[in-house]
């Protein structure tokens, strides 16, 4: 399918493809497809998609026999995806009403969309009916805020110098760290044997300034928090002494970046 976006979309989304899905996504494509047991031959739904990093690595799995299907709400992203993978077959919708029929695909693979999804009980039943019988489901989502690095001193510094409702759009990626209530959210769905595993990661940026200067220029506006430039150079300044125990000898921002993933299978 052709994706329709507009140009600031598409610049958007070529942003997030060059700087976030190398600095903290694409190390996760791999252990999400092997958690999902993708195999040749498979048909895979890729959920909340982005730039389809994940869609690819299970396109590369399941082979010529197999067929994968990446959908994300944002058309920017599609658009980028389309660009990188004309094969696979992108789609623009919800992942609360996927549009697919029953018992359609072999395993349904999602990475770090779970926690911005307006009815997230909604989207873990969808896919579990677009699944067939005895298909897997696997899901990643961040560790906690507190069992994180970086982020708790960058929402710190943001609390102080922009207030609260910044300080909590850098939160909102980590609220589902909690790992009885992700167990309760998959059971509830109907999924069985549901298991939630924590993995080590290492978010890698090319320097303090490009990390923080991405999250106030594309992360909070699409949380609805636009700051003016006067702000956005206050917290600049102050990013490097308060991210600094972060930066390597070459000057780049290393720390680790745990995140659960969660399987469970439609029995
Ligand atoms: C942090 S990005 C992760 C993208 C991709 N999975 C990756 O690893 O690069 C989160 C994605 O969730 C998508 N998203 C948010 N809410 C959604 C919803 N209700 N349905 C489908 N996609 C959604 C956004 O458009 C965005 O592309």
């Amino acid at each position: 399918m052709k994706i329709a976006a507009t140009a600031e979309q598409v610049a958007a989304a070529q942003a997030y493809q060059d700087l976030h899905v190398p600095a903290l996504f694409r190390q996760w494509a791999s252990r999400v497809a092997d958690a999902a047991g993708i195999q040749p031959g498979h048909r895979v739904l890729d959920v909340a998609c982005g730039t389809g990093v994940l869609a690819r690595e299970a396109a590369r799995r399941a082979g010529d026999g197999g067929r994968v299907s990446g959908i994300d709400a944002g058309a920017g992203m599609l658009a980028v995806a389309e660009r990188l993978d004309p094969v696979i077959d992108w789609r623009e919708g919800m992942a609360e009403s996927l549009p697919f029929d029953a018992d359609s695909f072999d395993a349904v693979v999602s990475q770090f969309g779970l926690m911005f999804f307006q009815d997230r009980s909604a989207a873990i039943r969808e896919m579990k009916r677009v699944l067939r019988n005895g298909g897997r489901v696997a899901v990643a989502v961040w560790e906690s805020l507190e069992n994180s690095e970086a982020y708790p001193a960058e929402v710190a510094l943001l609390e102080r110098l922009a207030g609260k409702r910044a300080a909590d759009a850098l939160r909102a990626p980590f609220v589902l760290g909690d790992r009885a209530e992700l167990v309760t959210l998959f059971e509830d769905a109907g999924l069985v044997s549901v298991e939630v595993v924590t993995h080590h990661g290492r978010a890698r940026f090319p320097s303090i300034r490009t990390m923080v200067e991405a999250d106030l220029r594309g992360w909070l506006p699409v949380m609805g928090v636009d700051l003016n430039e006067e702000l956005i150079e206050a917290i600049l300044v102050e990013a490097d002494a308060a991210l600094g125990e972060f930066v390597t000898a070459e000057g780049t921002a290393e720390f680790d970046s745990p995140a659960h993933i969660v399987t469970g299978t439609k029995s």
